[in-house]
């Protein structure tokens, strides 16, 4: 027996959250063919991984990635973190199912410009991603906002009753053809005005047809307690699992306040499917928001459309430079991006070591001056986090990463280095991995990490290239 690849000596955490071990593992076509203490056999390629750790490719389960890994199919950005797999389509918009009829609304314009969006079907989506061919695997979830902006003239009011029943029956259809859940972004103008009862209709589609329930919350601020609740109860009503999206506490006033919000998390996991997605920064990024514009703390602006000139400089320089208030300035900006320094330290780190918590990136692939958690967030929780702080062990920030994430979205036969599971695999050098990409330079690839497998195919490697394009589109399991 020649396998095509053999990783000899390798340190395996294999995702689960158990005790790491020494081993060789074997892989021969897109599968682990074998794990052993010392395998006897020849391979197209032998890769000595002396002191270095194997584990599972890692899962972003938290992406804007859906028109990116299409245009940009490389895909460094994720590919040189080690991730493997972009779940699209999060905060209630995709482009999967989405079709633009004039103006892509904000936050759908984060994805990229109305003529990048051309996917009236998630079957549409699929054949796209499968023809670019990316480097990363890539599943979705399908966004009310999408949906709302697919049946509705107006966002900025709830839907009636035949709009909500034209949604149902685009998301049933959905489902049908492989998408993994729903996402809601009820924050955003676009969804805010949408009733619990909308999305709790929504919410019953994704019953029959087995799907998650993902939310950006409706408000992350001070209402977060009664944000939360909404959320479970249409998790509740749809017998849905929940996850609550990139949780925060944001806004000076409501720092501290996760004791609270993971308090109720660990109340309700008792009674329903709950978790949460998280990022490994204290700052967060978005469109420009006015109504989260203060001189509490720092604006980065990030992009904006009438202004490219003044991406990088806070809001206070461009507001000063302009002589205006912050709010003047904001509004001449529009629409950009920005960049809020709005979380405390100390609720991302009880964020990130709660048990139920994921990584996802929520990086923004279309920024000209991105926050570092496109290029960074999963070495950083690797490298700062796990080994310089010792927030928890490296098995324990691998499980976020991969086998806690593939059970959560259903993805058959990954996140897991176990014989007969795709060969999604990481190499990576745990003394040295950490994430290079920083607020001032923010398009940098990750150190430390060595070799990226994709459906067994050597993907990422020496001097940071991309060496193979293996991803595959992920259909719900169920289907
Ligand atoms: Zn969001
Ligand atoms: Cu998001």
């Amino acid at each position: 027996m020649k396998f095509d690849y053999l990783f000899r000596n390798v340190t395996v955490i294999d995702g689960s959250g158990g005790p790491q071990y020494r081993a060789d593992v074997a892989v021969q076509g897109d599968r682990i063919a074998q794990i052993a203490p010392a395998i006897d056999a020849q391979a197209e390629h032998d890769i000595d991984g002396s002191g270095k750790v194997l584990a599972p490719g890692f899962i972003d389960v938290h992406t804007h990635d859906d028109i990116n890994v299409i245009r940009m199919p490389e895909y460094l950005p994720k590919i040189s973190q080690g991730i493997t797999t972009v779940i699209v389509g999060n905060c209630g918009i995709s482009a999967a199912m989405a079709t633009i009829k004039n103006d892509v609304p904000d936050p759908m314009n984060l994805l990229g410009e109305a003529e990048h969006f051309k996917y009236p079907t998630v079957d549409a989506y699929a054949h796209a991603v499968e023809q670019a061919c990316p480097a990363v695997n890539v599943g979705t979830l399908i966004g009310h906002t999408a949906l709302r902006n697919n049946q509705m003239d107006d966002l900025f009011r709830p839907a009636n009753h035949d709009e909500i029943q034209a949604m149902r029956q685009q998301l049933r259809l959905a489902l049908e053809q492989g998408a993994l859940g729903l996402s809601t972004g009820l924050a955003y103008a676009s969804a805010f005005q949408s009733t619990t009862e909308e999305v709790m209709a929504l919410a019953e589609e994704l019953a029959a047809g087995k799907g998650i329930y993902t939310t950006h919350l409706r408000s992350e601020f001070e209402p977060i307690l009664d944000a939360l609740d909404e959320a479970f109860r249409i998790g509740r009503h749809g017998k849905v699992p929940v996850v609550v999206s990139h949780h925060k506490c944001a806004g000076a006033s409501n720092w501290g306040r996760t004791v609270e919000t993971l308090k109720l998390f660990d109340k309700v996991r008792q009674q329903q499917d709950v978790s949460c997605d998280c990022y490994p920064y204290s700052a967060s990024s978005s469109t420009l928001d006015m109504k989260q514009i203060t001189a509490d703390f720092d604006i980065i602006i990030t992009w904006s459309t009438p202004h490219p000139e003044v991406a990088g400089q806070t809001l206070k320089q461009i507001a000063d430079g302009w002589s205006m208030t912050l709010e003047e300035a904001g509004a001449k900006l529009m629409p950009a991006g920005a960049i809020y320094y709005n979380m405390d330290e100390r609720d991302v780190r009880r964020v990130l070591s709660y048990p139920l918590t994921m990584i996802g990136s929520d990086g923004l692939p279309n920024d000209p001056m991105p926050h570092p958690r496109l290029w960074g967030a999963f070495p950083r929780v690797l490298g700062h986090y796990s080994r310089d702080e010792q927030l928890f062990p490296l098995t324990v920030a691998v499980h976020k990463m991969t086998g806690m994430s593939a059970a959560r979205f259903q993805l058959a036969d990954r996140g897991l280095v176990k014989c007969g599971y795709y060969a999604d695999l990481v190499l990576f050098d745990p003394q040295t991995v950490r994430d290079v990409a920083s607020f001032s330079d923010p398009q940098r690839p990750a150190a430390g990490i060595e070799a990226v497998m994709v459906n067994g195919v050597m993907s990422y490697g020496q001097n940071n290239k991309v060496i193979g394009r293996a991803g595959r589109f992920l259909r719900h399991q169920a289907q």
